[in-house]
């Protein structure tokens, strides 16, 4: 009798926590493509939808293509839920990320979402990445596969940006929080950035001096986005100090915590941290956990990087030298 009444508060104390867990996002207001985002290249490769919630972004032979928010926000949650394209898709790159190269050419801020397409035709990845004032030269990249194939159907996908913290979500687990430190300075981003989605050829940047190429024989290629949130703080990017309208935020508690290291001990396949061809010291900020290093060693550490320019080409430099082969 006892043991059944524990199990029954156990079990309704698992499903309001789930339920404060997948609140957050669920009660946030869904933004139509035409109030939050404008087209940013590729003419007829982007696609809005007649629900006005959706946009299609397509890589074909002529071109990528992608879309920006049309306000620059100083730190928030934003959100999108994305699909992306199936079968063959080596070489191609969709991302989903928050930047001011724009506006800060020298020192530009970025935190990305990037979905690499298969090489060898294994599962997409997803990496993540940080930049701050110009921080090009020192790249903060980490790698996942997915509990899901992300070609299949929507999956959300979130960033969470405060003055002291960035968290990545899929689905509403965090999969990487990233701690603003003192050594850190200016690495950590700290200035008004839009979001963009984007499509586009990464024979080149996808490194391995083009060896997976995208195959236009199965073009076109297609990205599916939905239910975009923006809920952040927009400002003016000469003032950036106007902000006094931060939205609520959410905070991470100790059930996703324990989910995030869940799934970074399941599903992370590359950490900057452990990457000793790149940094003979780990940087400052790295935690370093034995066990990591040794399970990490049984991926390739093939660097695909460079903080991005979205106009027509996307790649800033050439690729890493160190970084080995596939
Ligand atoms: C950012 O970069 C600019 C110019 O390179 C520099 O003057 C400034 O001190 C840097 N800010 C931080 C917070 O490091």
């Amino acid at each position: 009798m006892i043991s059944q009444r524990k199990n029954f508060t156990f079990v309704f104390a698992s499903a309001f926590l789930t339920l404060l867990v997948s609140g957050f996002s669920g009660n946030l207001p869904i933004v139509p493509f035409d109030e939050g985002y404008s087209h940013l290249f590729g003419d007829g490769n982007l696609m809005v939808l007649r629900d006005g919630k959706s946009a299609h972004i397509t890589l074909d032979e002529r071109t990528g293509s992608g879309f920006v928010s049309q306000d620059l926000y100083l730190h928030g949650y934003f959100s999108a839920s994305i699909k992306l394209p199936a079968d063959y898709t080596a070489g191609v790159v969709v991302a989903f990320y928050m930047s001011n190269a724009d506006t800060y050419e020298k020192n530009h801020d970025e935190i990305d979402f990037e979905f690499l397409g298969n090489i060898r035709g294994k599962d997409w990845r997803i990496q993540t990445n940080i930049y701050g004032n110009g921080s090009t030269n020192t790249g903060r990249e980490e790698r996942y596969g997915l509990w899901f194939d992300p070609s299949e159907d929507f999956h959300q996908y979130s960033i969470l940006w405060t003055e002291n913290m960035i968290v990545f979500y899929v689905d509403n687990v965090p999969i990487r929080e990233v701690k603003k430190t003192e050594a850190m300075g200016g690495d950590f981003p700290s200035k008004p950035m839009s979001l963009y989605a984007t499509i586009w050829d990464g024979s080149d940047w996808a490194t391995n001096g083009g060896k997976y190429r995208v195959n236009y024989k199965y073009a076109p290629y297609i990205a599916e986005f939905s239910d975009f949130v923006l809920h952040g703080c927009a400002v003016d990017p000469t003032e950036p100090s106007e902000c006094d309208t931060l939205p609520k935020l959410p905070t991470i508690s100790n059930q996703q915590r324990t989910k995030m290291a869940g799934f970074r001990n399941k599903h992370m396949q590359y950490s900057y941290c452990y990457d000793r061809a790149r940094y003979k010291t780990p940087l400052s900020e790295c935690v370093i956990n034995s066990k990591e290093a040794e399970r990490l060693r049984g991926f390739n550490p093939v660097v695909f990087g460079g903080a991005r320019r979205h106009k027509r080409h996307h790649r800033v430099r050439p690729v890493r030298a160190g970084a080995s082969s596939l």
